[in-house]
């Protein structure tokens, strides 16, 4: 990997605001001292992911993950840490000299190359579409054709490929990209000793992900009635998940957050003629069916959805099923469905932008209605069909994580029905029932030990080692929080600590690591700045400090909020290190003592249990003398 100097990667820290990088990707909404937001990272409903300005972190404390800028674009981009600071970089316009060796430069991740290949492809397409014959006779007279007009051809990036076997293969050799790339992005297609272009003589529409890079593409031909599929779309690829990218939504997030509402069509040209005709809140799911995790994408900008599909059976099939998706997500939906032979690209051509607004606004129906209507015709004389009616909507409403929600759509489907609550209540349970006895995949709660140490009430040893983890990470806590501070006569903070742990043994190795790299780092100077672990470039270390840093975090927005006095840390910051350092000292005799005793029972021979009968001895009175120091302290 290429090196970024360690002055650039400091300004890239340094300007790189949590706020608003965090801000691209989730809405947030301030609370107190912090910033909330339903967490990007995990599905939940009510907001546990926080922003702290003042920390330039972030934290959920439904999934616990936390981090820094940089972490943040890590975590949400799937990219590795050079990769986050060149996206951060390229966010703040700051220049990149990059320290390039050639090995290096080869080891390059994956992603991070299939991201640059995708990149060139799309330049490339774009200047055939503008620039080449082909593209000016064949490809841009297409989309003129469709009304598509230039400034929403560069928005949207879209080009041409031309009709050749290997146009951009070739050329892309040429320029150095590896035969391994294109084909892990699907570009090129390898058969045995043949490779050959995906795409070739179609309209080309580059696929963006949150962060306006390129994943992937659909490429439409141009010709009707042949052999060849209407759409060829790039493959999945380590850069391309296809239920997580919704067409679309790089553009159109920022409408969809200020409207509070996101329209999902189906085709990649109803995304583009709505856009060109004002509506850009819009993006379209696009070759797969609705997943959860774009519904769980679109909920990041609004609970509001909008579903504008076909009129013919299919379009209504499509609704159908997206309408249970979005209610099982926690979102809002409304539908509109198209005359006959209609989608919203024709629709809007033939009506024009204002017509189409006004027709959206007054068919958007919410999901009884819709349902109602559909299912009305047939069911308005039999009562069978009407039963199966009621019981599809209501299997809907079960869909609805939200309890008072679900309770005024009960009670709006019994005035609809002419049906009392009562009844539909009991057939709502009953569907409940069968619902819950799916299998639910258990939650990792934030607050439990790591993996390895979960205490187990009949495993004492392992509750133990729970507890002196608590203890190590207790200090470990008051270390990186006060790595600045000093003690009321001056005295730094983090010299004092490390002396009384001289004689403590730590057991867990990040801290160990820690407690290495705080000695090293006091020997230059004994006061360390607070963001020196943040920023660390080890992403174990920067992790680790970066939950020790918020730990406590939830518990003083609490006694804000309660308004309950409590003596800050630090005020009594010698006190709180004595009290950690002991009670660890504490744990770690009984860990001895413990040991020596299960050894003792073991050898035979009494010399040596004589030998292990005065070690005890020694550490019982270690055990008296720390438990003495321990009340002291305690009751100072
Ligand atoms: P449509 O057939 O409705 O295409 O498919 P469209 O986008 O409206 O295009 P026009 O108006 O006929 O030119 C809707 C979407 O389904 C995916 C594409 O993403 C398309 O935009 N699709 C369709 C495919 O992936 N492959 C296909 O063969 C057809
Ligand atoms: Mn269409």
């Amino acid at each position: 990997m290429s090196r970024i100097p360690k002055e650039t990667v400091d300004q890239i820290i340094q300007q790189a605001d949590i706020v608003e990088v965090v801000g691209d990707f989730v809405t947030l909404k301030k609370k107190g001292q912090n910033m909330w937001a339903p967490c990007p990272f995990h599905h939940e409903k009510s907001p546990s992911f926080s922003v702290s300005p003042a920390k330039g972190i972030y934290k959920c404390f439904g999934c616990g993950k936390a981090g820094n800028s940089v972490q943040f674009i890590m975590d949400v981009e799937g990219i590795g840490y050079v990769e986050a600071l060149r996206y951060l970089a390229r966010k703040y316009a700051i220049e990149v000299e990059e320290e390039i060796s050639p090995e290096l430069n080869q080891a390059q991740s994956a992603r991070e190359s299939q991201y640059i290949i995708s990149d060139f492809a799309r330049n490339y397409f774009q200047d055939i579409l503008l620039n080449h014959e082909q593209g000016k006779s064949i490809g841009l007279p297409y989309f003129k054709d469709r009304g598509l007009s230039l400034p929403t051809i560069q928005k949207f990036e879209l080009g041409y490929s031309l009709e050749s076997w290997d146009g951009l293969t070739a050329k892309a050799l040429a320029q150095g990209f590896t035969l391994e790339f294109l084909e892990s992005t699907g570009l090129t297609i390898v058969k045995e000793d043949k490779k050959y272009d995906r795409f070739r003589a179609r309209v080309m529409f580059p696929i963006h992900n949150l962060s306006g890079r390129v994943v992937g593409f659909g490429g439409r031909t141009l010709k009707s009635n042949d052999k060849t599929p209407k759409y060829v779309n790039s493959p999945e690829s380590e850069i391309y998940h296809k239920s997580d990218v919704l067409y679309g939504l790089y553009q159109a997030k920022q409408a969809i957050r200020s409207q509070d509402l996101c329209y999902l069509v189906e085709g990649y040209l109803d995304v583009l003629s709505l856009s060109q005709g004002g509506i850009d809140n819009v993006v379209a799911s696009s070759g797969t069916s609705l997943t959860e995790g774009q519904i769980k994408l679109i909920g990041r900008y609004t609970k509001n959805i909008t579903v504008l599909y076909d009129g013919d059976p299919a379009g209504i099939k499509a609704s159908l099923r997206g309408i249970d998706l979005i209610l099982e997500g926690g979102l809002n939906v409304m539908v509109v469905l198209f005359p006959d032979k209609e989608d919203p690209d024709s629709y809007i051509r033939k009506v024009g932008d204002t017509a189409f607004k006004t027709y959206i606004d007054a068919n958007a129906k919410d999901f009884i209605s819709f349902k109602t209507e559909l299912l009305s015709q047939e069911a308005e004389h039999n009562p069978v069909k009407k039963a199966e009616a009621i019981r599809e909507i209501i299997t809907s409403i079960a869909k609805i994580p939200d309890s008072i929600k679900r309770a005024v759509f009960l009670q709006r489907c019994s005035v609809i029905f002419g049906i009392e609550e009562q009844v539909l209540l009991t057939e709502y349970n009953k569907l409940m029932k069968q619902e819950r006895q799916k299998p639910v995949a258990p939650a990792f709660p934030d607050s439990a030990p790591a993996p390895g140490l979960t205490p187990q009430p009949e495993d004492k040893v392992a509750a133990d080692d729970a507890i002196m983890l608590h203890h190590e990470r207790e200090i470990m806590r008051l270390l990186l929080n006060y790595s600045a501070h000093q003690l009321p006569e001056g005295l730094p903070f983090v010299p004092y600590l490390l002396e009384q742990l001289e004689d403590v043994e730590f057991k867990i190795p990040i801290h160990i690591r820690f407690l290495n790299l705080f000695q090293e780092e006091v020997k230059q100077a004994p006061l360390i700045p607070p963001d020196f672990f943040i920023n660390y470039p080890d992403s174990e270390i920067r992790q680790e400090a970066i939950q020790l840093l918020t730990d406590k975090f939830e518990l003083s927005e609490n006694w804000e909020t309660h308004q309950i006095f409590v003596p800050r840390e630090t005020d009594m910051l010698q006190f709180a290190a004595d009290t950690a350092v002991l009670r660890l000292k504490w744990r770690n005799i009984q860990q001895m003592i413990r040991d020596n005793m299960e050894t003792m029972q073991q050898v035979k021979d009494p010399a040596a249990i004589d030998q292990h009968l005065v070690i005890h001895g020694t550490l019982k009175k270690y055990e008296k003398e720390i438990a003495v120091q321990l009340g002291v302290v305690v009751a100072r």
